[in-house]
This record gives structure tokens, C-alpha cells and sequence, in this order.
């Protein structure tokens, strides 16, 4: 595509008008398609690699539903494909290089099939010195959309296709939550069911807040049914999904209705099993770890990010919360769920990160006996409060930090296995094993990886295995019941 042709109505998101967050009530509308879009697609097939979070894999199951409703069908390669999205996160520089090298490589496709469009989607496309790079030196991108505007794709692909000029369509604010929006899901007996979009906590490391714009509830009645077909069609798992899923219907203007609600209203509708992230430690209240206690579908585990265990870091990272306070929701929720499994995030290395402020972290680690971990070394996002401030921690001094903390990680991850050894668990089958097509692998409701022998049969039922072994990242065992 030649440098100008490129139709902008929405050309640069800015942060200023992402930060903004107002009062005014979101509306809930219905996905419609215009029936000229309907056989935009035919003949055509399609791409999206996700990068990220969960709330992008979701959002790929939306952008699937969409061009399969308009006609496209899904490509087994680039060579095949005549629009290839890439569904991308921002959440740390190194995942937006590795971006910018796949469209380089993906490009050369153009060559051979300049028909081919594209698309670059998701987070980065809401940070105003992406959409700027891409204008001025990414030609081989042909369509640019952000994260609040996914159900408006055939409008796009139409304009893409018909004027042959690039579609850039980035909105810095959050509209509506549009319900009824298809999907192709990529699972058969796990879903996932996003309970809200936005974040509005503002970490002061974290980009999130401002690509995915403020916090709204989808309304109780919508997830509920959503769930109720999925029970419908035999899915026997759900991941109920938010930014900050504590904060669910904190924006409900006339309900009093929480987490804590809806998990007990998602349990009536017969779902096995229900697991909800991601979770932030001062918003987790009793009546979420009541209905993890009380409820059976509930699952015991919790994935509780904590960033860092130092007061002081916390507080530069705006958590709002001591590590005393995070503390005192771990032992609440370890009094109530008998033997739950926490897991967590931590951020290594965030600006000016004393020694002994990595050591609280350590502390905390071996205090909250953690059974696995997300860790990380401090990425500094253009644009976020954390940006701006000092650093005098030298970068390798961070890596030794980050592999000293994954040590210790790791060895939680091993006792957190060590403690089902001979015990009888239940597991989700989920497949295949990755390693051995003869061996399958499943989850138990500890959020273990287990793998034992069986017939494939067992895909996709819940079943009782006996653990024979305990590694550091899974566990193995014996098929003990083909029913629970
Ligand atoms: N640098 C490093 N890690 C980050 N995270 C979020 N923002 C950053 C950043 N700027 C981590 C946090 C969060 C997880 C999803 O990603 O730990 O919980
Ligand atoms: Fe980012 Fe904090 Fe929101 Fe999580 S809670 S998405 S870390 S701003």
C-alpha cells in the first residue's frame, strides 16, 4: 500500500482522553449486522494470532465469530491467508518488539499475495506512538483497530476491501458493552465469559487502564445467560474474566449485586466448574471467599497478584494496600477454603528497588507459600506515572534479582505439587498430553497439570486419577474412576 492512502477518522488515540473517567452510564447494545457486510468474506480466509491476557484470547473468539458470520473462513497458514489479524498486548516492550518483528516477517507474504491485508489489532494499537509508527513506517499493515471497537470489523474489512485504502480506527474512549456478539470459541468444554471490560486501579507501572479504558459490569442477567448456554452446549468449565473482576458491578448504578453474587447465581445454573481473574488483593472481599468456600463449583484457586512484597514499592506502585493488608486476605482465604492453592504476579525491579525491598519481597514469598507465579522484570511504558520515575537500579543487578525470585518460586511450585502425592484428584481432561499423544493431560481444581494414561474417550469429562508423582511443574497419575 502506498504511503497516503489511508483513511483516517480516528487517527491517534491519546492517553489524555483514555485517562479520562466519567459517571455517565454505559450502555448495553445488541451486535447487529448490516446484511450488506454478509458475504464480505466469501471465498476468503483468515488469521489471528493472539498475543497476551485472556481478555485477548476472548477477544479473538469474537473477531473468529465476526468474519465467520461474513463469510471467511479460517486459513491453516499465512500462505493460505487473505487477512491475517494480530491480536497484540502492550503490556511490556518486549512483547511489542517481538510484534514488530512478526509483521516484518509476515510482510514477505504481500509479495506473493499482495491481496493479502494485515491487521493489527488489540492493545497497541491504543498507544499513540504505535498507530505514528505505523504511518510513518509500518506500509505493510493495512487495517489498525483498537480494543473498543472489535464489533465494528466488517465495517472495516468492507472499507479496506472496497476503497483499497488502510483502515485505521482507534478510539481512545470505551463505548458501549455490546452483547450478542458471535464467537468461535477455541475450546469445546472451557470458556471463557468476560464479566466486565477496563480497569480503573491506575498502577502506576501499568498500561492496561488506558488501552482498555474504565470499568463496566456486563449486567448479571447477560453473563448468566451466557453461561446457562454454555452449560447448554457441555461446557463444564468456565473463566470468568475482568482486568480487576473484584470490581464487578461496582459501577451498577440501581444494583447492589458483586463477584461474590454472581458466583452464586453462576453456580445454580449447573456448571462444574467456575474459576474467575484477575483478582486485586484489596477489592477481594468475604462474600467472593465465602461463595470459593461455600459454593462446590467454585474452584479452589486464586490467582492474587501481589507486585511486590516492599510497603514502600507498593505505594509508588499505587496498590493501595500494605503487605500486612495482602497478607490478611491470603490467611482469610486460606481459614476459609480448606487447602486453596494462591498463586500471583510479581514485578522485579520497578524504579528504584532497594535490596532490601527485593528481600520483603522474598519474605512474602516464603510467607504466602505460593504455588506458582507470573514474575517479571520492570518494563517502563511510555505515557504511565511509573514512566517518569528515577532509576538507579542497574539492569543486571534486576536479572539476578529476577532469578533469584524464580527459585524461590519454583520451589513453591514443587511443594504445592509435593502435598496431592497418593491423594485421589478430580480432573478436567483436557487432551492429548503436549509431550505424548498416548498420555493425557487435564487440570485438577487446585489448577494442577496433571498427566496419566487413558482413552481419548475421557476428553472433555471430569474424572477421578490417583497422583503416582510429583514434579515441579506437573503431577502424573493413575486413572482411579472414570466418574466423579
Ligand atoms: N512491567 C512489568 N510487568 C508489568 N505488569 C503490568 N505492567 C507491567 C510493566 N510495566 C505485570 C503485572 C501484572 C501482569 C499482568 O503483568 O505483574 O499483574
Ligand atoms: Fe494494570 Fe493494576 Fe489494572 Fe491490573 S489492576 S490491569 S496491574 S492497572
Amino acid at each position: 500500500m502506498k504511503k497516503d492512502d489511508t483513511k483516517l477518522d480516528h487517527l491517534f488515540p491519546t492517553f489524555k482522553d483514555a485517562r479520562k473517567r466519567t459517571k455517565s452510564e454505559v450502555e448495553n447494545i445488541e451486535f447487529e449486522l448490516d446484511p450488506k457486510y454478509l458475504n464480505l468474506g466469501n471465498g476468503k480466509k483468515y488469521l489471528i494470532q493472539t498475543y497476551g491476557c485472556q481478555a485477548n484470547e476472548a477477544d479473538s473468539e469474537v473477531m473468529a465469530g465476526i468474519l465467520e458470520r461474513i463469510g471467511f473462513t479460517k486459513a491453516s497458514n499465512p500462505e493460505d491467508s487473505d487477512l491475517i489479524i494480530l491480536n497484540t498486548c502492550a503490556i511490556r516492550e518486549n512483547a511489542e518488539n517481538r510484534i514488530w518483528g512478526e509483521i516484518g516477517r509476515l510482510s514477505h507474504y504481500q509479495k506473493t499475495n499482495p491481496n493479502l491485508i494485515i491487521g493489527l489489532a488489540g492493545c497497541m494499537p491504543q498507544e499513540p506512538d504505535v498507530v505514528e509508527r505505523i504511518l510513518k513506517k509500518q506500509h505493510a499493515v493495512g487495517l489498525v483497530f483498537g480494543t473498543h471497537n472489535i464489533h465494528k470489523l466488517p465495517e472495516y474489512i468492507y472499507d479496506a476491501y472496497l476503497s483499497k485504502e488502510r483502515v485505521i480506527q482507534v478510539y481512545s474512549k470505551e463505548g458501549e458493552i455490546i452483547e450478542n456478539l458471535p464467537k468461535i470459541r477455541n475450546h469445546q468444554f472451557k470458556a471463557w465469559v468476560n464479566i466486565m471490560y477496563g480497569c480503573d486501579e491506575f498502577c502506576t507501572y501499568c498500561i492496561v487502564p488506558y488501552t482498555r479504558g474504565k470499568e463496566r459490569s456486563r449486567l448479571p442477567e447477560d453473563v448468566i445467560l451466557e453461561v446457562e448456554e454454555l452449560v447448554k452446549a457441555g461446557y463444564q468449565e468456565v473463566t470468568l474474566l475482568g482486568q480487576n473482576v473484584n470490581a464487578y458491578g461496582k459501577d451498577f448504578k440501581e444494583l447492589d449485586y458483586t463477584l461474590g453474587d454472581l458466583l452464586n447465581d453462576l453456580d445454580k445454573t449447573g456448571i462444574s466448574r467456575i474459576r474467575f481473574t484477575t483478582s486485586h488483593p484489596r477489592d477481594l472481599d468475604l462474600k467472593t471467599i465465602l461463595a470459593m468456600k461455600e459454593l462446590k463449583s467454585v474452584m479452589p484457586h486464586l490467582h492474587l497478584p501481589v507486585q511486590s512484597g516492599s510497603d514502600e514499592v507498593l505505594r509508588r506502585m499505587n496498590r493501595r494496600y500494605t503487605k500486612e493488608m495482602y497478607m490478611e486476605k491470603v490467611n482469610l482465604l486460606k481459614e476459609h477454603v480448606k487447602g486453596i492453592s494462591i498463586t500471583t504476579d510479581i514485578i522485579v525491579g520497578f524504579p528504584n528497588e532497594s535490596d532490601q525491598d527485593f528481600e520483603d519481597t522474598l519474605d512474602l514469598v516464603r510467607e504466602a507459600k505460593f504455588e506458582g507465579a507470573y514474575t517479571f522484570i520492570y518494563s517502563k511504558r511510555k505515557g504511565t506515572p511509573a514512566a517518569i520515575f528515577e532509576d538507579d537500579t542497574p539492569a543486571d543487578v534486576k536479572k539476578k534479582r529476577l532469578l533469584k525470585l524464580n527459585e524461590l518460586i519454583n520451589a513453591g511450585f514443587k511443594e504445592g505439587n509435593q502435598r496431592f502425592l497418593d491423594e485421589v484428584v478430580e480432573v478436567l481432561v483436557d487432551g492429548p498430553s503436549e509431550k505424548d499423544e498416548a498420555v493425557l493431560a487435564g487440570y485438577t481444581p487446585h489448577n494442577k497439570l496433571i498427566n496419566f494414561k487413558g482413552s481419548k474417550s475421557l476428553i472433555g469429562k471430569i474424572v477421578k486419577v490417583k497422583v503416582t508423582k510429583a514434579l515441579t511443574w506437573s503431577l502424573q497419575g493413575k486413572l482411579y474412576s472414570n466418574e466423579i
